[in-house]
């Protein structure tokens, strides 16, 4: 097994930290603190290829692989976890969807624009009544007499860049008797009649990436832009979901990443009873374990990159690694989050360092695309075939 990665991968690496440590460093305190959208940097992420990294250069992408995504995703997340939420959404849940399964049309009219950082997508799945019972939906799709739109009524909640998206996948019911094969997925234009954006979420952490409540109210969705098949939306939402997990994985890495860093610096120069705190062995176990699981979580993610490029040869499903890698990475970025905060004691605590950020930062990560009890339910299952 070879973990090098190759000249592309390396130089996809070297951009996304060039403009993480430039760019975005120096700016995310403030962003956290403001909760305004990075509107500059993310356009500016856009015009790197950042926005759409596995998106064929002929629809507006960077046509690289899915390990170039998982670098390029822990050094934006290393600077910022607020940018690495934006640019998972976007990449993942919903330009992955539309590649996936759009027709030709469909990836030239959404996915271009969204891939090169033109505009922003998003991914409307949960309800204010589900979460993580994510089949139980109400939003309604209705075919009309003709044929040619569905009228939706939708209310949805949690959506990441919702105030700020121009298009987004949507989750709707066509057929109630149907449960989750009763659900179809919609492509939806913002600046049409009928969409409504909602209450906007004040957030413990990633506060700069903007989430609201959505409403769609008789909205008329073309039936050229349905997504898929009648029917089909519930696996369209979960098979996206196995790859936005993968982009939460490294999301959580690259936050962890940070937090090891700035502790590993912070013990070399903090002294007490007369030594750098680093030199007791109490701090060195902190060390120990925080790279063990930082590397641990490291692993597992790129390995759940390296399935999923296998898997698109195959056809075959990579749902465990995706689960496998958000599940340990984010346990690990909380864990390894916390200890940086009690390494730097005070200033851990305190704004003028970013560790408490980190540390707000790393537990949405245990939470969203599916929470960590979620993940072991999804892992169990698949390895057992008991429910
Ligand atoms: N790929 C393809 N098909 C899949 C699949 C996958 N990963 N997972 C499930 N399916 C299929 C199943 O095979 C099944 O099909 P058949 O009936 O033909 O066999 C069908 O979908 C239903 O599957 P389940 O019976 O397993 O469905 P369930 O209702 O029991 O739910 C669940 C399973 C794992 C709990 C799922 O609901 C889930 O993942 N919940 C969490 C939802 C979630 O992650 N939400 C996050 C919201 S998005 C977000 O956070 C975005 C953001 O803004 C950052």
């Amino acid at each position: 097994m070879d973990f090098k990665l190759t000249e592309e991968q390396q130089m996809i690496q070297d951009a996304a930290r060039d403009f993480a440590e430039n760019a975005i460093m120096p700016v995310a305190a403030e962003f956290d603190v403001s909760g305004e959208f990075p509107m500059e940097t993310i356009k500016a992420m856009g015009e790197l290829g950042l926005m759409g990294i596995e998106v064929p250069e002929e629809y507006g992408g960077a046509g690289l692989d899915a390990v170039s995504y998982v670098v390029a995703m822990i050094e934006i997340a290393r600077a910022d976890g607020a940018h690495s939420t934006i640019m998972s959404v976007n990449n993942t849940l919903y330009c992955n969807g539309i590649l996936t399964y759009g027709t030709e049309q469909q990836k030239q009219q959404f996915v271009r624009p969204v891939a090169d950082g033109s505009v922003i997508g998003a991914y409307a799945l949960t309800e204010p009544q589900s979460g993580s019972d994510a089949s139980n939906m109400r939003s309604r799709a209705i075919l009309s007499e003709d044929g040619s739109h569905y009228i939706i009524n939708a209310k949805k909640s949690w959506i990441t860049s919702g105030p700020v998206a121009k298009y987004l996948v949507l989750f709707a019911v066509t057929d109630p008797d149907a449960g989750g094969k009763g659900v179809t997925a919609f492509l939806i234009d913002a600046e049409q009649q009928g969409f409504i954006r909602g209450k906007m979420e004040p957030k413990l952490g990633i506060r700069a990436s903007a989430t609201c409540e959505i409403e769609l109210v008789d909205y008329r969705c073309p039936v050229e832009h349905r997504l898929g098949q009648e029917g089909e939306g519930f696996k369209i939402a979960m098979s996206v979901l196995d790859v936005g997990r993968i982009g939460i994985a490294s999301q959580a890495v690259g936050i962890a990443q940070a937090a090891y860093e700035a502790s590993v610096e912070y013990v070399k120069e903090r002294k007490a009873f007369g030594k750098e705190i680093g030199a007791f062995q109490m701090i060195q176990a902190k060390i120990a374990d925080m790279k063990t699981r930082l590397e641990a979580a490291r692993l597992l993610t790129f390995s759940a990159a390296c399935k999923k490029q296998e898997c698109q040869q195959t056809g075959e499903r990579f749902t465990v690694n995706g689960s496998m890698a958000k599940l340990f990475a984010s346990e690990a970025a909380m864990w390894i989050t916390h200890q940086a905060v009690q390494i730097h004691g005070g200033m851990g605590y305190s704004k003028e360092m970013p560790i408490e950020r980190y540390f707000r930062d790393a537990k949405i990560t245990e939470i969203y695309e599916g929470t960590s009890e979620i993940q072991r339910m999804v892992i169990a299952r698949m390895e057992t075939g008991l429910r």
